[in-house]
């Protein structure tokens, strides 16, 4: 049986996809910050997970070490939108956004890049809004906006680039994946798909294997 490891499964997109990785057959471990998430099903063990928290990440960490078990793909799919309205940087927002949305996942991932199997996959969840050659271009709803935000996940893509270098002599494949704008308490009600939607596209990519290394919103390839 194949493990899947999602941070943030209590709401949004996180939610879906373990749902979508429940009904595929996996065994799913999930983490959930603030959000109580029910282990409602025998494949499936929550973990608690402060992104935020160098000590939760280490923590959370030992406890998937400990269960013994491979993962097969991991998704950091946890994060959080600190900016509001504002389209200056707010360097409090800034390092809070930092800190949940790319140095954890960071520090997570390195501690569990070796419990991942030969021909496993990660994939960071990132945006459309994170990249340099979209920036500002019109294509972006909110081009002026979430300047936290956006240079954090550039941040997660060029984390991604690295490692999928890192990486590729073990057969790890390393993607970053636009999930789509999405109906959630972060996307809003005014967006396009639902978390179901969004949770199916980014399960195709995440059980083929693409190109390592590249930027993905379904089957097509996004600009840096
Ligand atoms: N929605 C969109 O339109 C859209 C578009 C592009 C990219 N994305 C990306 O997709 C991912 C999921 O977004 P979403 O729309 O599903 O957001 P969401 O509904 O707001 O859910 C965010 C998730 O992140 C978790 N989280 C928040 N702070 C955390 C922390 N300090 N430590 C650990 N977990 C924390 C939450 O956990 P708790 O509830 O347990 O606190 C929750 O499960 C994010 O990476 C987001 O940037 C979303």
């Amino acid at each position: 049986m194949k493990t899947v490891l999602i941070t943030g499964v209590s709401k949004g997109i996180g939610r879906a996809l373990m749902q979508k990785f429940l009904d595929e057959g996996f065994d799913v471990m999930g983490t959930a910050y603030s959000g109580d998430v029910p282990e409602i099903h025998e494949r499936l063990s929550i973990f608690d997970l402060d992104l935020a928290s160098s000590q939760s990440i280490a923590a959370c960490a030992d406890s998937v070490i400990s269960t013994g078990k491979k993962i097969d793909i991991l998704i950091n799919n946890a994060g959080i939108l600190a900016d509001e309205d504002e389209t200056t940087v707010v360097v409090d927002k800034l390092r809070r956004t930092l800190d949940v949305n790319l140095i954890g996942p960071v520090d997570f991932t390195e501690r569990l890049v070796s419990s991942i199997v030969s021909g496993g996959h990660i994939i960071n969840i990132s945006s459309t809004a994170g990249s340099l050659e979209l920036a500002g271009k019109g294509e972006s709803h909110f081009p002026l906006h979430y300047p936290c935000y956006k240079i954090s996940k550039a941040g997660v893509n060029m984390y991604t680039r690295t490692l999928a270098l890192r990486l590729k002599k073990d057969d790890i494949t390393v993607s970053s994946v636009h999930p789509g704008w999405t109906k959630t308490d972060m996307g809003g009600e005014e967006a396009d798909i639902t978390p179901e939607e969004a949770a199916d596209g980014i399960y195709s990519i995440a059980v083929s294997k693409p190109e390592t290394g590249g930027f993905w919103f379904r089957g097509e390839r996004l600009p840096w």
